[in-house]
């Protein structure tokens, strides 16, 4: 029968992307956690092989299905995440850090389940800053690598939206920004997406809305043009 076929433009690319979020274990049954499920991750990985690219696809706690055709390599918490990402990125062209990342883990893991008689009313977590993947990607970064990052921003004010995005691209180093709202019922468990990125210079170099697989389109194009 007809069936559409994608331009073949990034045949031969290889792309590293992150899905998911990533949870931090307090304890043997519990974590700390984002309400990320993948689904963009998992659009951007499937757009990238329908086009040609080279897929691999690191999830963390994924909430949709993954095409069973492309490299995935599964991880739970921000360390497990650093690692194969550190692994992985020099042997890809390409890296795209759509996971949702735990900014901070537990000072400590308990061996055992966590007990509320023992610890009475208040239970007090300290919690110690994980290591900024992205950034350290873009300041190891290997020539000629694209690196893109997203940002998850609550603000309202499309303006001040987008200056959060550029002071996050200036801090991160990375040559995209995916700039993302989230919020209770904007951003997460949803098939749509609204998107704007901005490049180095914090210029905005495209917008989008739309299914989550035409924002992954619209966010290759601007690979494959780089
Ligand atoms: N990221 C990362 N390592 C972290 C935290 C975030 O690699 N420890 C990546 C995310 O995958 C994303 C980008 O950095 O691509 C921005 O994540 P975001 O949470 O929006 O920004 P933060 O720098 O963590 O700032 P904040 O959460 O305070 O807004
Ligand atoms: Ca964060």
């Amino acid at each position: 029968g007809l069936s559409a076929v994608a331009p073949q433009d990034l045949a031969g690319r290889r792309i590293l992307i992150t899905a998911g979020g990533t949870r931090e274990p307090l304890d043997p049954v519990r974590f700390i956690g984002n309400r990320s499920s993948g689904r963009q991750g998992v659009a951007l990985a499937t757009a990238a092989a329908a086009r040609g690219a080279e897929v691999t696809l690191v999830v963390a706690n994924l909430e949709v299905e993954h095409p069973a055709s492309i490299r995935v390599i599964t991880v739970g918490t921000t360390a497990e995440l650093a690692e194969v990402v550190a692994a992985e990125a020099p042997s890809h062209g390409v890296v795209i850090m759509a996971a949702a990342v735990a900014d901070y883990r537990p000072e400590r893991v308990a061996e055992s389940k966590i007990k509320k008689d023992r610890e009475g009313d208040v239970l007090e977590l300290r919690l110690i800053r994980n290591p900024d993947i992205l950034r350290s990607l873009a300041d190891h970064r290997v020539q000629g690598q694209l690196i893109v990052g997203f940002a998850a921003e609550t603000e309202l004010d499309d303006a001040k939206l987008l200056s959060l995005g550029r002071e996050k691209i200036a801090r991160k180093g990375s040559d995209l920004l995916v700039i993302n709202r989230v919020g209770w019922t904007e951003g997460f468990a949803t098939a749509h997406n609204t998107i704007s990125v901005v490049d180095s210079s914090g210029v905005v170099a495209a917008e989008a809305t739309g299914t989550k697989l035409s924002v992954a389109d619209r966010i290759l194009d601007l690979v494959s043009a780089r």
